[in-house]
C-alpha cells in the first residue's frame, strides 16, 4: 500500500489540503504521496523554528546526545532508508547503503564537534591603555537556519545541513527537493525518537520553487545552505540581502591523466566515478585529459572498465548505473549530446537512451565551446581531450567556469603537486577521481561553484557568530 507522509512542523506531523505524489524512478508508479505546504504551514515552520531558537534551551551536550542518537537510529534502519532513496531517488541500491553508511558518519561527526565549539583569549592587555582588562571570543548560533537540498542525496545531503545547524544550536526549516522528500521526513522521524526539543527541526514540502522563494523572503531566517544549480544560488544570494549563506552549485569536473600515470588504475576509477547514480553528483567526472603518449592505452581501458559496468534496475544489487531522475532530464542530456555530435564530436561508447536511462556515454573530439564540455552535464557522459604540455592542459582546465573539485592521476610528485596549485578548484585528488569524498573533510567550491565549506566542523563555523566578550577589571 501506498504510504502518505505529513509535514514535520514544531514537532508534530501536520496533514494539508493538497498532497504531491512521489514517484518510484525507475519504474514510475507511485511510492508515495505527502502533504503540500501551503504559506500558511511556510510561516508556521520559520515561526516554530524562531520560538524554539530563542525560547528553548538546549545545551551543547544535548545535542551531542541527540545527533550521536539520530547516527545510531540511522544505522539500525539502514534497509529501510536506502530503500526509500533508491525508491525516490533512483538510485543503485548497493550507492544507497553507501549512503546511509556516509550520513551515519556525518550525524556521528557533528555530534562530536558539538562538543568543540569554542571561542579563543584575546590578549587586549597587549593594547596602550587596556593593561587592565581580559578578553575572550565565544562561539554563537546565528540563529534560523533555512537549508533547501537537492535530489541526488536525500539523506546525506541533508545530514549536512541540519546536523551542523543543529550542533552549533541553531534552528532549521529544512524544504527538501519535492521530487525526494521522504527521505527527509524519515530523518525528522529519527530525531523525533532522538528527543530533539520541539520547532529545532521542520520539514516543508512544497512544488517548483514557492516554498523556496517564500524561505527567501522572510527575515525570520538568518543563515542560507542550498545546494542546487548556479541560477538559483545566484538568485538566492540577490534576495538574502545582508543576511550570509553557504552555496553548493553546479561543476563540471576536471580529470588529467598524465603520461606516467598508472593508466589500469585510471581507467578502473574514472569509469566508476563517471557514471555513479547517472552522473547526477556535483563531482563527477565530466572532462578527462589524456596525455598524448597515454591515450590509446587509456581509452581502450577506460572502454573496458566502462562495458563492465551493470546497468538497469537500481534495485538489483549488481546495477552501477540506473534511471536519471526523470525522463525530462534524460532527453535533456541526450539533446546535448546530439548537439555535441552535430558540432563534431564523436560517441565512442553508449550514447543510447530508454525512456530515463541513458547508457553510460563516452564522447570525444570535443572543445570548450560544446555545452557536454563547459557546462554542468549532470549525466552518465564524459567527455575525453588530448594534451601534451601539463602547463597548456592546466590552462584548457580553467576555461571553466566552474571549480568544485578535480584530480590528477601520475608517478610524478612534482607534477601532482604543481597541479594541484594551478588547477582552480575547492578540492584536488591526487591518484584519485574528482568524485572523492569523505564527510569530515572541507567541501565547497570556488568560482561559479558556489562558496562555504560543508562538512561539519566547516559548516559549524559558518553557522556561528564571534561575539567577543571584555572584563574591565577592578581593583
Ligand atoms: C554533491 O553532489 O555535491 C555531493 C557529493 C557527495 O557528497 O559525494
Amino acid at each position: 500500500m501506498t504510504q502518505h507522509y505529513g509535514l514535520f512542523i514544531n514537532g508534530k506531523w501536520i496533514e494539508t489540503q493538497e498532497n504531491n505524489e512521489v514517484l518510484n524512478k525507475y519504474y514510475g508508479d507511485l511510492f508515495a504521496t505527502v502533504s503540500k505546504a501551503s504559506e500558511k504551514e511556510v510561516d508556521d515552520a520559520i515561526s516554530s523554528a524562531e520560538v524554539a531558537y530563542k525560547e528553548t534551551s538546549f545545551s551543547p551536550y544535548e545535542r551531542y546526545k541527540v545527533l550521536h542518537r539520530v547516527s545510531d537510529l540511522l544505522q539500525a534502519r539502514k534497509e529501510e532508508l536506502a530503500g526509500i532513496i533508491t525508491n525516490e531517488a533512483g538510485k543503485p541500491i548497493k550507492q544507497a547503503r553507501a549512503e546511509i553508511d556516509r550520513a551515519t558518519q556525518t550525524f556521528e561527526i557533528a555530534a562530536e564537534e558539538a562538543k568543540r565549539i569554542h571561542g579563543e583569549g584575546v590578549p587586549v592587555q597587549a593594547a596602550p591603555g587596556s593593561e587592565n582588562r581580559m578578553a575572550f571570543t565565544i562561539k554563537v548560533p546565528v540563529g534560523v537556519v533555512g537549508a533547501i537540498s537537492p535530489f541526488n542525496f536525500p539523506v546525506n545531503l541533508v545530514a549536512h545541513k541540519i546536523a551542523p545547524a543543529i550542533a552549533a544550536g541553531n534552528t532549521v526549516v529544512l524544504k527538501p527537493a519535492s521530487v525526494t522528500p521522504i527521505s527527509s521526513l524519515k530523518l525528522a522521524e529519527l530525531f523525533e525518537e532522538a528527543g530533539l526539543p520541539e520547532g529545532f527541526l521542520n520539514v516543508v514540502i512544497g512544488s517548483g520553487s514557492t516554498v523556496g522563494n517564500q524561505m527567501m523572503e522572510d527575515e525570520r531566517i538568518h543563515y542560507y545552505t542550498f545546494t542546487g544549480s548556479a541560477e538559483v544560488g545566484e538568485k538566492l544570494k540577490q534576495n538574502t540581502g545582508l543576511n550570509k549563506l553557504t552555496l553548493e552549485l553546479g561543476n563540471n569536473s576536471p580529470v588529467i591523466v598524465d603520461k606516467d600515470a598508472d593508466v589500469e588504475l585510471a581507467a578502473q576509477t574514472l569509469a566508476q566515478k563517471s557514471f555513479a547514480y547517472a552522473g547526477q553528483v556535483c563531482i563527477s567526472v565530466q572532462r578527462i585529459y589524456i596525455h598524448e603518449d597515454v591515450r590509446e592505452q587509456f581509452q581502450s581501458a577506460f572502454i573496458s572498465a566502462t562495458e563492465e559496468l551493470q546497468v538497469g534496475d537500481p534495485f538489483d544489487p549488481d546495477t552501477d548505473v540506473g534511471p536519471m531522475i526523470g525522463e525530462k532530464e534524460a532527453e535533456r542530456a541526450e539533446e546535448w549530446l546530439q548537439e555535441a555530435k552535430g558540432q563534431g564530436a564523436e560517441v565512442i561508447h553508449g550514447g543510447n537512451r530508454k525512456g530515463s536511462v541513458l547508457e553510460p556515454t563516452i564522447v570525444s573530439n570535443v572543445d570548450h565551446a560544446m555545452k557536454v564540455v563547459c557546462e554542468e552535464v549532470f549525466a552518465p557522459i564524459v567527455t575525453m581531450m588530448s594534451f601534451t604540455d601539463l602547463d597548456a592542459c592546466i590552462k584548457e582546465v580553467n576555461k571553466s567556469d566552474y571549480g568544485l573539485q578535480g584530480g590528477i592521476f601520475t608517478s610524478d610528485v612534482n607534477r601532482a603537486f604543481y597541479a594541484a596549485q594551478k588547477v582552480e578548484v575547492g578540492g584536488f585528488m591526487i591518484n584519485d577521481a574528482s568524485q572523492y569524498r569523505v564527510d569530515l573533510m572541507p567541501y565547497g567550491g570556488v568560482k561559479n561553484s558556489g562558496w562555504g565549506k560543508e562538512g561539519p566542523k566547516y559548516a559549524i563555523e559558518d553557522m556561528t557568530e564571534e561575539r567577543l566578550v571584555v572584563m574591565n577589571l577592578q581593583g
